[in-house]
């Protein structure tokens, strides 16, 4: 049987690479994108070595920047068709202090660029390059789109871009249905052991976010990666242009 390939954003750390050594496990050949190629390399050594066979193929690009998403498209689409493309690519953006208008702004768009313009560039350059029928796509979101809040420093424009997500694929998930392609959106609630929050992390800001689920503890990469391999499998093709919360009971019924 021809080997499957799979694409995940953002696959060199934390969620990214659970989704990717959960997809190389299950047999794909996985393309992990990023933008430091040392960060992707480690993660494709470690990968490899726990499935026992090379699987992973590592693109270094910054998938804010068109010139090089069209070029990342292009290796990929060398590799053959893609059968799941997950949009995992993220960041929370900390809120400048000087409540300047101009950085607002900036960290605004910055923002939009990272969580949503990211996931918009990568699936249009691959767009013509998914399994029909048969392809899966997924995008990771974020519970902060269906309740506010982030990061310790993150004010409204990281729940705001991963939202803008939302509505975008719902719109693919119509585009594609009739080419057998489904579409769905992930939204993690708090998963620990990931860069996300960077210095921003503490110890008070993660027993808050335990305290808030129903089940008592943090999310794990693993746990994320587990959905996205049903997501992703032939076994998913009726479930398609859902919002589906993986957060612990953090959010209710959304
Ligand atoms: N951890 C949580 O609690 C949580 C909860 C809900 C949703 N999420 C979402 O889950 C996803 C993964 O986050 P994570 O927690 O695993 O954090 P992470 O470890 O920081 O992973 C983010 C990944 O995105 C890549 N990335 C960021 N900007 C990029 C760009 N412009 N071009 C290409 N790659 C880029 C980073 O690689 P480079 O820096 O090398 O580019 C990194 O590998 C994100 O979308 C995040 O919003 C996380």
């Amino acid at each position: 049987m021809q080997q499957r390939v799979a694409v995940v954003s953002g696959g060199g750390t934390g969620i990214g690479k659970a989704i990717a050594r959960e997809l190389a496990a299950a047999g794909n050949r996985v393309v992990i994108l990023g933008r430091r190629i040392d960060v992707l390399e480690r993660a494709r050594a470690e990968i490899d070595r726990a499935v026992g066979t090379p699987r992973v193929v590592p693109i270094a690009a910054d998938l804010t920047v068109p010139s090089q998403v069209n070029d990342a498209a292009h290796a990929i689409a060398d590799i053959g068709p893609v059968d799941a493309l997950v949009n995992n690519a993220g960041a929370v953006i900390t809120q400048p202090a000087d409540g300047s208008l101009d950085a607002l702004a900036n960290a605004w768009r910055r923002d939009l660029d990272t969580n949503l313009l990211t996931a918009v560039l990568l699936t249009t350059a691959l767009l013509d390059h998914l399994r029909r029928p048969g392809g899966r796509l997924v995008v990771i979101s974020s519970a902060a789109a269906q309740r506010g809040g982030a990061g310790p420093h993150s004010a409204g424009s990281y729940a705001a871009a991963k939202a803008a997500l939302h509505g975008w694929a719902f719109g693919l998930a119509r585009q594609l249905g009739p080419d057998g392609i489904t579409v769905n959106v992930l939204a993690p609630g708090y998963v620990s052991d990931t860069e996300i929050f960077g210095a921003d992390w503490t110890p008070e800001f993660h027993a808050s976010k335990i305290a808030d689920t129903l089940v008592g503890r943090a999310g794990t990469p693993e746990d994320v990666a587990t959905a996205v391999s049903y997501l992703t499998s032939p076994a998913a093709g009726y479930l398609t242009g859902q919002v589906i919360g993986l957060n612990g009971g953090a959010v209710l019924g959304r």
